[in-house]
């Protein structure tokens, strides 16, 4: 079997997380339970999940000079990933502060450092992008630059999909360009009547699985039962392992898909919590 060549534009961070009982109230000071760093930032989850999955996958985005870069870097390659084209630049890294409850549930706030800094796409970018099977990307780096990569792979005839996160208006040369989206509930209520405008719209409904549209048909993908202990990245997760299959085995994209996402929550971290190919295998059957 031949890996599908996954190209990942996007952001990579340092997820901050603490572990709390409740979400503080705004002016409330609250005793966490526990604290983690870990690699995260929704570009390189999506990376390590898709390689995880069994894709050949290349990561294009930017680190800072910091030692968190220096750590991010190698997560991404201890994965399976080609960091090649990551860049390191002047300044920090970014970072995610996040806080996870006891019902599993997150609140994320993700500060851009480095990931501000992929503005311009190289040769090399280019070349990684028209040669890949899937160009995955999503909105936490500048929205410019994902237009440019987004444009350039339906030019040379790469697949896109665009997990349209953190969710924010789409241009029309973005949208028109864009073969798969990925949205969650909240993402699709918010961006509205423009998911119509793609040939394939998949929504993951959290522990309801997802729904795929297409043009004319539509399917849904339940989601294994599960003990969720952090929810952080499993879209993420959900997003790199559909890619993979999508080009592998299309009919069963979807609850390839729906299993890794949930797998996803039975761990904690991002990165870290996407499941291997064989272990998806496994709950499939
Ligand atoms: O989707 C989860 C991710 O969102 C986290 O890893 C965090 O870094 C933010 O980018």
């Amino acid at each position: 079997m031949s890996k599908p060549r996954i190209v990942v534009v996007g952001s990579i961070n340092m997820d901050l997380t603490t572990s709390v009982p409740r979400f503080p109230e705004p002016g409330e000071t609250l005793l966490g339970t526990a604290f983690a760093t870990a690699a995260g930032g929704k570009g390189s989850n999506q990376a390590i999940a898709a390689a995880k999955a069994g894709g050949d996958v290349t990561f294009i985005g930017a680190v800072g000079d910091d030692g968190f870069g220096t750590q991010l870097r190698s997560t991404l390659t201890e994965a399976g990933v080609d960091a090649s084209l990551l860049r390191s630049v002047n300044g920090a890294s970014g970072i995610a502060a996040i806080t996870v409850d006891s019902a599993a549930e997150n609140s994320i706030i993700v500060v851009a450092g480095a990931n501000e800094s992929v503005t311009e796409l190289t040769e090399d970018d280019l070349d990684a992008i028209a040669r890949a099977d899937i160009l995955l990307c999503q909105l936490e780096i500048p929205l410019a630059t994902v237009v440019a990569a987004v444009r350039h792979a339906r030019d040379n005839a790469t697949t896109v999909i665009l997990n349209p996160s953190p969710v924010q208006d789409l241009p029309e040369n973005l949208i028109n360009a864009v073969d798969i989206l990925i949205v969650n509930r909240t993402e699709s209520e918010q961006l509205g009547p423009v998911t119509d405008r793609v040939a394939h719209l998949v929504t993951t409904l959290g522990s309801g699985g997802a729904d795929l549209r297409d043009h004319e048909t539509t399917a849904h993908a339940d989601s294994p039962t599960v003990t969720p202990v952090d929810t952080t990245g499993a879209g993420d997760a959900f997003t790199g392992a559909f890619a993979v299959e999508w080009v592998l085995d299309r009919r069963r994209a979807l609850h390839f898909a729906a299993v890794a996402g949930a797998l996803a929550t039975t761990v904690h971290g991002a990165a870290a919590s996407s499941p291997t190919r064989s272990s998806i295998e496994r709950h499939l059957q």
